[in-house]
């Protein structure tokens, strides 16, 4: 207790001293940066800006960024390395931030153990043609090697039995993630299950653990008391607990009479109810299927859905590296499938008309970035064998390039490597792929395509997006070529404050009402002007990071005019965010055979026909 209130003392001097210390270097920041907009711009308006947050400024170090930015000529760096790492050097400044997005340092640090790792990897390859990364991987054990990750629908289906020990029955099933960078500390827990069957009250309970957080909150199922009224949040539209489950948990006393005998009864009635309701029972075998959504990891059991679970932060599913299964139950099998597989290069007899064109003009049409996570093989594959096949891609006019981050797997980061080089369209980050830090890729989007691979308009995408490229370069064709955002606007959108949200937004982060106007994020194109003042304000901190990259965009196109220049917001409602439609022009969540069908279809039908 003693130890405890003195750390308090401690934490909230160093609180006051770093308050102060920020708001000492925000007032210095914004006198520099007000003259340097006033001097710069033709009818600057500095009364029209506003600055939502104290700027930040550049740290003095960073953990791993002498591993990342090796000065140049240094061993590995004349490796064929540079086309994948065009970006690579210029985001350092970007990185060491005080006002940082979250995970920045644990990013950075990891990303630079992750490239050591590759490096040596490099080195002492053996069988360069082995296959590392396969669809399916099964055992009997209590645990599961997972070799390159989880993507969207990987899922691992245990076939056990719970057993009852001293009256009590309790079994957990873990997804681990890996700990590259961390030393020796524990891996972290992705996603714990804890099936307990004791006593009266059988309950699932589901958290996540890491080294510096331990426990998060616990979901349990059948929820009770107010986690129970949270019951309407859904991930992937999915119930966070199976309601009929919760049938399981009616108190004795709801139906009135306390006579003895009826309690008996009533007691029975309810393991009866139980028994039922219950998706484990003590005997009796059960196929438990866990597999990655998009927002989360869902459980069924017996093929009925009973628990979700939302990814929690730097938890990511592509981050799972085993499974472990342990307590009371006789697992029979567990199997893995649906994971990440690696192309394999040597059977693409068609490499030549998937890699990417060399770029002939001094300044292109348009670059489209495309973010993407490393283990995603067959997503990028499948956008190469589609819309990236259009005439403007193949022609050169068009750029087409991956941002993808490291993996903290070292296999995946091999296989990602081999790619990048065979195909010449990936551009790697400093930095692992947390999806709390994609903001920075929309930077690097807007390096690439200013300073690198200069375009006149740039585009951002998923890559679980189809884009017709022909119908936005005619679109572009009407747009005028300054102040632009061209994409599906959301005019009037308010910050989310509810906690559990998944878009939540604190009112730190941003204090207004409302969000200014901005293009959601599978598909939106900005002109060059926009994307040279992007780099600019970051290169002078004088633009706020925000964690969501879409949003962001629409924050700094506002501070863009409140230099005087007119933004020119173009909504196109062909551009779908939340699946495809018949007239599109950008259909999102798409699969790889999804996208695959879409591009056949326009092959053969010559119109936009939706596959499912
Ligand atoms: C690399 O090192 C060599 C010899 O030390 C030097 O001549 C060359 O200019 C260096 N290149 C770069 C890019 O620094
Ligand atoms: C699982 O849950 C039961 C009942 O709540 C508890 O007694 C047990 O300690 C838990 N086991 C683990 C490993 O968390
Ligand atoms: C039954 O109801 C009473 C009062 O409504 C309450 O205090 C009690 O906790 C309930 N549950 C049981 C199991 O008695
Ligand atoms: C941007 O700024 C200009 C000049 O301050 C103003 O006239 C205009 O209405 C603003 N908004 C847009 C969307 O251009």
């Amino acid at each position: 207790m003693k130890k405890w209130t003195g750390g308090t003392v401690i934490l909230s001097l160093a609180l006051v001293l770093i308050l102060r210390y920020s708001l000492l270097q925000s007032s210095s920041s914004t006198t520099t940066a007000t003259a340097t907009f006033d001097t710069s711009a033709a009818a600057p308006k500095p009364h029209l800006r506003r600055i939502h947050r104290r700027r930040g400024h550049l740290l003095s170090s960073l953990s791993g960024l002498g591993d990342l930015f090796p000065p140049p000529n240094s061993t590995h760096e004349t490796r064929s390395s540079l086309s994948s790492k065009l970006v690579w050097a210029h985001m350092r400044p970007f990185l060491a931030r005080s006002d940082a997005l979250a995970a920045t340092a644990e990013g950075v640090r990891e990303a630079a153990a992750a490239v050591r790792e590759l490096l040596a990897a490099l080195d002492d390859e053996v069988d360069p043609k082995k296959r590392n990364c396969p669809f399916s991987v099964d055992g009997a054990g209590s645990s599961l090697q997972i070799p390159c990750g989880f993507v969207e629908d990987s899922a691992v289906t245990l076939v056990g039995v719970p057993i009852a020990r001293n009256g009590s029955s309790a079994f957990q099933i873990e997804l681990i993630g890996s700990n590259v960078g961390s030393g020796d500390v524990d891996p972290p827990i992705v996603f714990h299950c804890n099936v307990s069957l004791d006593g009266d009250g059988p309950v699932i309970a589901e958290n996540s653990w890491t080294a510096e957080r331990e426990w998060g909150e616990w979901e349990r199922c059948p929820a009770s008391g107010s986690a129970a009224a949270d019951s309407n949040i859904k991930v992937d539209g999915l119930v966070r607990c199976n309601e009929q489950l919760g049938e399981s948990v009616v108190p004795e006393n709801l139906t009135g009479s306390r006579d003895d005998d009826q309690k008996i009864v009533k007691r029975s009635k309810r393991s009866a109810r139980l028994s039922v309701n219950f998706p484990f029972m003590e005997g009796h075998p059960f196929t438990a299927t866990l597999w990655a959504g998009v927002e989360g990891f869902h459980m069924s059991v017996n093929g009925r859905h009973e628990t979700s679970f939302a990814y929690r932060e730097r938890l990511e599913p592509w981050s799972v590296t085993e499974v472990r299964v342990a307590g009371d139950l006789d697992l029979l099998s567990t199997v893995a499938n649906g994971l990440p597989v690696s192309g394999d290069l040597d059977l693409v007899g068609d490499v030549e008309l998937l890699k990417a064109p060399p770029i002939l003009k001094r300044r292109i049409l348009m670059l489209v970035g495309v973010f993407s996570t490393g283990n995603n093989f067959k997503r990028r594959m499948a956008l190469r064998r589609s819309w990236m096949q259009y005439e403007a891609v193949r022609s050169g006019d068009v750029a087409v390039r991956f941002f993808t981050g490291l993996h903290k797997n070292k296999q995946v980061n091999l296989e990602l490597w081999k790619e990048a080089q065979v195909y010449g369209d990936i551009q790697l980050m400093p930095f692992v792929d947390y999806y709390s830090l994609i903001t920075l890729k929309t930077i690097a989007v807007c390096i690439l395509g200013t300073r690198i691979l200069p375009a006149k308009y740039i585009m951002k995408t998923d890559d679980d997006a189809f884009v017709r490229i022909d119908e936005v370069i005619s679109s572009l064709k009407r747009s005028g070529s300054n102040g632009l955002l061209y994409g599906l606007i959301a005019f009037e959108s308010l910050p989310e404050r509810d906690k559990d949200n998944k878009w939540f937004i604190s009112p730190e982060e941003w204090p207004d009402d409302s969000y200014p106007p901005w293009a959601h994020g599978p598909g939106y194109i900005i002109s060059r002007d926009v994307a040279k003042f992007i780099v600019q304000g970051h290169q002078e901190r004088s633009l706020q990071l925000f964690k969501l990259e879409d949003v962001a965009m629409g924050i700094w196109i506002q501070e863009y005019n409140y230099t005087g220049q007119a933004i020119n917001y173009i909504n196109d409602d062909r551009f779908h965010n939340t699946g495809c439609e018949s007239d599109y022009v950008l259909a999102h969540y798409q699969s790889p055979r999804l996208l695959l069908c879409l591009w056949e279809m326009l092959q053969r039908e010559h119109q936009p026909i939706c596959c499912e």
